[in-house]
Order: C-alpha cells, then sequence, then structure tokens
C-alpha cells in the first residue's frame, strides 16, 4: 500500500499501520530503489515481517509497489518522503526489528558528507527506534562512506558496529547487481544500540496530520479593509529564528482571486530541513464580514511549525494591508 506523508499519524503505530498482521516483526527499509530486497529477503522469514520503504524518488516507489503486489506481500506500507522525515516524526520508539539500508547515495565529493544519510544524529534517533536486538543493516560498495557511517556509528556513542556478510537478498538488488557487474564487492556492517533498558524521554513531535475538527486547522479571523482589493502581490519570506536545519523558510509565492467566492488564496512553499511542503491558504468571506485565513486541506498538507508559520505570514501580510486580526489559531 502506498500511503502519503499526510496518511500518516505523528508518531503512528504499527497496529494501526498493519491491522491484518499485528505483532509481527517491523522492518524499514531506507531508499528501496526499484524494490528488489524485499521480495528476497522475506522469504527468508517463516511469515514475511510487516514492511515499511521509504524513498524520495517517485518512480521507484511506483516500481517497487508493482514488485511487491507481484509477490503477494500485501502487509507492506510504501512512501515518499525523506527517510529523515520519517524516522524522526513518524516511527515510535523501540518498535524496528531492523532497518535496511543497501548502497546508500554516497555523497563522495569532499563537503558533501552533511547529505549523507548515516550520520551520527541518524543513529542517535535510530537507537530509541530498535527494539533491543534490533540493527541497522548497511550494504555498500562505497569503501569511503563505509568507513565513515563506521565512524559516526561509533563517535554517536549509542552503537556498536559488527562486521559480518551481508543478507544474500542484499546483493541482489539493483545496485548490487551493478557493481557486481563492474567487479566490485560489497561491505555490511550490523549498527547494534548499545542502551538496555529505560531511555530519556524523548522530545514531543511537532507534526501533526490535517485535524478532523475545523478548530484545531491553523487559522485566523480578521476584518479587511473596505478598499482592500490587490491588485499586486510581492514575493514574501519569513525565516524562523532558529539556526538553519531546526527551523523554517516560508515563502509565500502568490495570491489568487476566487473566482466562486468572495476570497483568495495564497499559495507558499515551506522548508524545515528535509522536508519540503507546498500548501494552499484560503482568505475566505464568513458571514458576519469578517474574513477566515486557513490553511487549505488540498494537497494533504502535514502540519508543521512551518506550515503554522505560513498561515501566519498570510495574516501578517494581511495586516500590513490595513487588515485587523480578532483571533490568531497557529
Ligand atoms: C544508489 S540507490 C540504491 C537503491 C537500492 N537500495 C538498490 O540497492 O538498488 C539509493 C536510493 O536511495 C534513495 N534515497 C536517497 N536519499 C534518500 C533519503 N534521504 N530518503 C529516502 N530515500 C533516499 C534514492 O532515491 C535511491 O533510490
Amino acid at each position: 500500500m502506498i500511503f502519503r506523508p499526510s496518511d500518516f499519524h505523528f508518531p503512528d503505530d504499527p497496529a494501526r499501520l498493519y491491522p491484518d498482521t499485528p505483532g509481527r516483526r517491523w522492518v524499514l527499509e531506507i531508499g528501496f530503489g526499484d524494490g528488489r530486497f524485499w521480495p528476497h529477503h522475506a522469504r527468508t522469514f517463516p511469515e514475511a515481517p510487516n514492511y515499511l520503504g521509504v524513498e524520495l524518488s517517485g518512480v521507484s516507489l511506483l516500481k517497487a509497489h508493482r514488485r511487491l503486489k507481484a509477490a503477494g506481500l500485501s502487509n507492506a506500507v510504501l512512501t515518499k518522503m525523506p527517510a529523515e522525515v520519517l524516522v524522526r516524526e513518524v516511527l515510535p520508539d523501540q518498535t524496528l526489528d531492523a532497518v535496511i539500508v543497501n548502497f546508500p547515495d554516497p555523497w563522495p565529493k569532499a563537503g558533501h558528507e552533511e547529505h549523507r544519510l548515516l550520520r551520527a544524529p541518524f543513529f542517535e534517533v535510530m537507537a530509541r527506534r530498535l527494539k533491543p536486538g534490533g540493527a541497522v543493516q548497511l550494504t555498500t560498495d562505497h569503501d569511503e562512506y563505509f568507513e565513515f557511517a563506521c565512524a559516526q556509528a561509533a563517535a554517536s556513542g549509542v552503537m556498536r558496529v559488527e562486521l559480518t556478510g551481508p543478507p544474500p537478498a542484499a546483493l541482489e538488488t539493483k545496485y548490487a547487481l551493478k557493481w557486481r557487474d563492474l567487479g566490485l564487492g560489497a561491505h555490511h556492517a550490523r549498527f547494534v544500540p548499545l542502551h538496555s533498558g529505560a531511555l530519556p524521554a524523548a522530545p514531543p513531535r511537532t507534526f501533526a496530520p490535517y485535524p478532523e475538527e475545523n478548530a484545531a486547522v491553523p487559522h485566523a479571523v480578521l476584518t479587511l479593509p473596505a478598499s482592500f482589493a490587490p491588485q499586486d502581490f510581492q514575493k514574501v519570506t519569513a525565516r524562523s529564528p532558529q539556526p538553519r536545519g531546526e527551523g523554517w523558510t516560508v515563502v509565500l509565492l502568490d495570491l489568487y482571486a476566487t473566482l466562486r467566492r468572495d476570497g483568495w488564496t495564497a499559495l507558499a512553499h515551506v522548508v524545515e530541513g528535509e522536508l519540503t511542503q507546498e500548501v494552499l491558504v484560503g482568505i475566505t468571506a464568513r458571514g458576519d464580514g469578517t474574513h477566515l485565513v486557513r490553511l487549505a486541506r488540498f494537497g494533504g498538507p502535514i502540519i508543521t511549525p512551518g506550515v503554522k508559520a505560513a498561515v501566519g505570514s498570510v495574516t501578517e501580510w494581511l495586516e500590513a494591508q490595513g487588515a485587523v486580526v480578532v483571533h490568531r489559531g497557529y
């Protein structure tokens, strides 16, 4: 099954994701490519574990979906989003049995290490998400990235590195075959969390699905000046005070008049770390003469601090045009 990012809860519950196969082992694969690993590997278990696959490429998502369906693997959830967002915001603590990373993009150029997935912050989150006995399993042809990942795991202070042979299925992926044809071998490591027993409390999640109750959708109520009729809109950029990577950037790109009702729609681009969302914010007339500024459900937005800030940016832009805010709900 393909899940849009907004189909998840933050954090989610494996029993909700796999209602027909509760209690089975849970495996996450990051960057599954065309999906060859899982049909091979799932066969090595008496009953196929629940599978969660995350990819950045939409083409790969569709190819892998077809492959898993053909293999009859129905307890599989595939999604397209940055793995960093999925592991940080969606996965609950101590629920994963294994995390598979086969032939990750190596980012070989000097100065590009910050783009690599297997860095100390990733291991710190994974140490929380794995069950006791679970492990992150890396297979790669890339000598330098392999050493880098092992050093980062050790530097994280939360993982032990075990060097073993790769599972046979990891040598059947598209990239494994590509490197094998070139005569290259593959390295494999298991990164095993050191923790045993209770972990210190995790910081609260700040992401949420689009709420069912109207009142909980980020919004504001305001009175527009009688003369309000925007003919011209200049792009607006707002940034959170937090340092890069932790905060958000909101760019209000455009404003459109709606034809059906007395109102407008703002198009906003929201960037928060690895997550980028395009969202619509409606400005709609209400019966009492005020206007409602409200995040639209269209496009399945995830409610994040940046998305709330987008509603705030639209509201502040309207204030700069003379609107008087009656209520802020963002
Ligand atoms: C070199 S390919 C390997 C694909 C597959 N594992 C294989 O062995 O054939 C790396 C894959 O990781 C995906 N990827 C890269 N960064 C990612 C991220 N941050 N989150 C999820 N997927 C990512 C890419 O889209 C690409 O499909």
